[in-house]
């Protein structure tokens, strides 16, 4: 049998499927968040191959009989993949129909991720428009999410999920930073909407500057910790595994990586657990390699706004929202990156930063603090302080 790169994902699906003990054998790699989750998880993880009793000599027929009437109480059917309990978002609210909340409004509709979706934006008909767009699709794609669309934000009403994307986008030369001022108001609008009209809604936040449009809608929500997350980690770890898997020459699933702090200059891409196929990136790559892949990741939203110079990217950032919501949903497992108001963990408090995290229908349900090397450390503790130097302009 080829060896099998056990991964954090397998833990957790293991355990969810009720299993205590996971077999290792001879050859397989289980990585360091396997480990760590199989620590948390309580899932023992032993060294095979392990003794099995001796088959009882049988004729084709018995053998066959006793494997499919086994009789022993203990033994229950596997549950199939699909019995996995994902829940459905009751109603998904979209603030912003440019191109990253469409790109998620035609993602949710196809995927099914929610019965209803509501698309809003300031310019009149521009959402109208989309929703009635997409649900002319739904004749071929058979979704059967009801969307809507409007200018208005008491569409946002009884939402479970509101993702923001509204606000100016980046044009060539500018930095995240430089839309501080003007998106802040936009922000503090709809964070009053929501506060009244969705006041259990998980606000995720994308319009930029992130980290600190996320601490915006913190505050003017005055909502739990929780309920606010800001959506950076997924876009820019899927960035950071692309450009990996790139250098590498493997496939953007043979990598595992990670991107933590802000949503910025001050990005931490975390190289000390990345690993291609199970190997530490240096297994594949020199520094200089690595080195230009955390750039690529680091740069990669403003390579999209050079090229484009009207907007920013938004199919991946669309993307990375699915991720987000299909982590609460439950449709994924494991930990994700999100920037979430720091109480302490990485021994930062009162800024946000991104973190790993476990995700649930309430938002963020645990900040989880990974080892990670000090210099990782430090980079993290010099997001915090630039971010809130950006905060207190
Ligand atoms: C980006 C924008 C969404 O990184 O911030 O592409």
């Amino acid at each position: 049998m080829a060896a099998r790169v056990i991964g954090s994902e397998h833990i957790t699906d293991a355990a969810q499927r009720g299993r205590r003990t996971i077999e290792i054998l001879p050859g397989d790699i289980v990585t360091p968040t396997a480990r760590e989750s199989a620590e948390r998880l309580r899932v023992r993880l032993v060294d095979g191959p392990l003794e099995r009793p001796v088959a009882i000599e049988a004729d084709g027929a018995t053998a066959a009989r006793r494997s499919l009437y086994r009789r022993n109480p203990k033994w229950t059917s596997p549950r199939p993949h699909s019995a996995r309990s994902n829940s459905k978002i009751s109603r998904l609210a979209l603030v912003g129909a440019g191109g990253v909340g469409t790109a998620v409004a035609h993602l949710a509709a196809s995927q099914n991720i929610a019965s209803e979706i509501a698309l809003i934006d300031v310019v009149p008909g521009l959402a109208e428009s989309i929703s009635l767009d997409l649900s002319h699709a739904s004749g071929i794609t058979g979704s059967q999410a009801t969307i809507t669309g409007g200018t208005s934000l008491s569409l946002v009403a009884d939402a479970q999920v509101v993702v923001v994307t509204a606000g100016r986008p980046r044009t060539p030369g500018m930095s995240r930073a430089d839309l501080l001022q003007i998106n802040r108001r936009v922000v503090r609008q709809v964070a009053e909407a929501v506060r009244t009209s969705a006041p259990n809604a998980v606000v995720i936040v994308v319009t930029n500057p992130l980290d600190e449009m996320t601490v915006e809608m913190l505050r003017a929500t005055q909502f739990p910790r929780n309920q606010v997350l800001g959506m950076a980690g997924t876009l820019d770890s899927s960035r950071f595994r692309q450009a990996l898997a790139e250098a590498a020459g493997v496939a953007a699933a043979d990598v595992d990586a990670m991107t933590l702090g802000s949503h910025g200059d001050e990005m931490a891409p975390i190289v000390s657990r990345a690993r291609i196929r199970g190997r530490p990136l240096t297994d594949y790559l020199n520094a200089d390699a690595i080195q230009a892949c955390v750039q690529n990741a680091i740069t990669g939203g403003g390579q999209v706004v050079a090229l484009r110079k009207t907007g920013s990217a938004a199919l991946a950032p669309a993307h990375a929202i699915v991720e987000m919501i299909d982590h609460m949903r439950g449709a994924r497992a494991g930990l994700v990156p999100v920037s979430i108001m720091m109480e302490g963990e990485y021994g930062i408090e009162d800024v946000v930063l991104g973190v790993p995290c476990r995700l649930g229908l309430t938002g963020m349900l645990e900040v989880v603090d990974i080892p990670l090397e000090d210099s990782e450390r430090e980079k993290l503790q010099a997001a915090a302080l630039a971010i809130r130097a950006r905060l207190a302009d």
